[in-house]
């Protein structure tokens, strides 16, 4: 077997499965739409991850929902639509262009009711949530810079409960993880940051590899 023919094999299962299970969803198509027309750069997760966000916050029954990093808001409205009722999605996102694309989106997708997009960087925002008693949150998505997920982390367990769901996207970095260059900074603090997720003793991990173009990972987190 050459070194390609497992990869293409993946991506094409991906499709497959993206494909089978895919649905005209015009408030999603139209958020992706917008947030191309706008600019914003194509990060967002894929349908197949945004599928999979949405299934762990309906199996974990989570009613309140912190995001970090909400870019045009489309894993935003994939994790509120499994908001029960009642249910309340906090997403913190520093550009305020971005912010405002995603609150279009989110109100197109007529989730204005139950989502609050706050601008700011994660950091800022983080403490002022734990002073003001925002929290306790039922599950987190961390999906913002890099380079400050361990800091991250840290207040997302600050923030929980016992049984709490911490999701972290982008944690394999098309392998880069696995022997990062010095010069990558981001895939050096990933690797860290992983190591953290295995062995710290406030929470139990796994990571699951995400195929599309490149081979990335999801963190799945319980607060212990
Ligand atoms: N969750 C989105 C993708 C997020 S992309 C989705 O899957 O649809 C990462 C986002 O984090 C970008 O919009 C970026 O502006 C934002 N970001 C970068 N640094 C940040 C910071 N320090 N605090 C909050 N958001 C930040
Ligand atoms: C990229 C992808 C992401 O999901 C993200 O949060 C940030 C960057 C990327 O492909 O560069
Ligand atoms: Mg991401």
């Amino acid at each position: 077997m050459n070194d390609n023919a497992q990869p293409n094999l993946l991506r094409e299962v991906d499709n497959y499965i993206e494909s089978l299970f895919s649905t005209n969803d015009e408030a999603l198509d139209a958020a992706l739409r917008s947030s191309e027309e706008n600019g914003l750069p194509p990060i967002n997760v894929s349908a197949n991850e945004g599928r999979l966000l949405h299934m762990i916050a309906k199996l974990s029954g989570a009613k309140k929902i912190l995001e970090i990093g909400t870019l045009g808001g489309y894993s935003t409205i994939w994790l509120a639509r499994a908001l029960p009722e009642g249910g309340t999605l906090l997403s913190l996102e520093y550009s305020s262009k971005h912010a405002e694309v995603a609150r279009a989106n989110i109100e197109r997708a007529g989730l204005s009711d139950r989502v609050e997009v706050r601008v700011g960087s994660g950091l800022d925002l983080l403490p002022q949530i734990t002073s003001r008693g925002e929290g306790p949150f039922d599950l987190f998505f961390i999906d913002a810079d890099k380079e400050n997920y361990p800091g991250y982390l840290d207040w997302a367990i600050k923030l929980s409960r016992p049984g709490s769901v911490i999701l972290s996207d982008n944690l394999i970095r098309n392998g880069a993880v696995m022997s990062p260059s010095s010069n990558d900074t981001a895939a050096s603090v990933i690797a860290k940051y992983n190591r953290t997720l295995a062995t710290n003793p406030r929470i139990e991990s796994i990571i699951l590899p995400i195929i599309r173009e490149n081979t990335d990972g999801l963190g799945i987190s319980i607060v212990t």
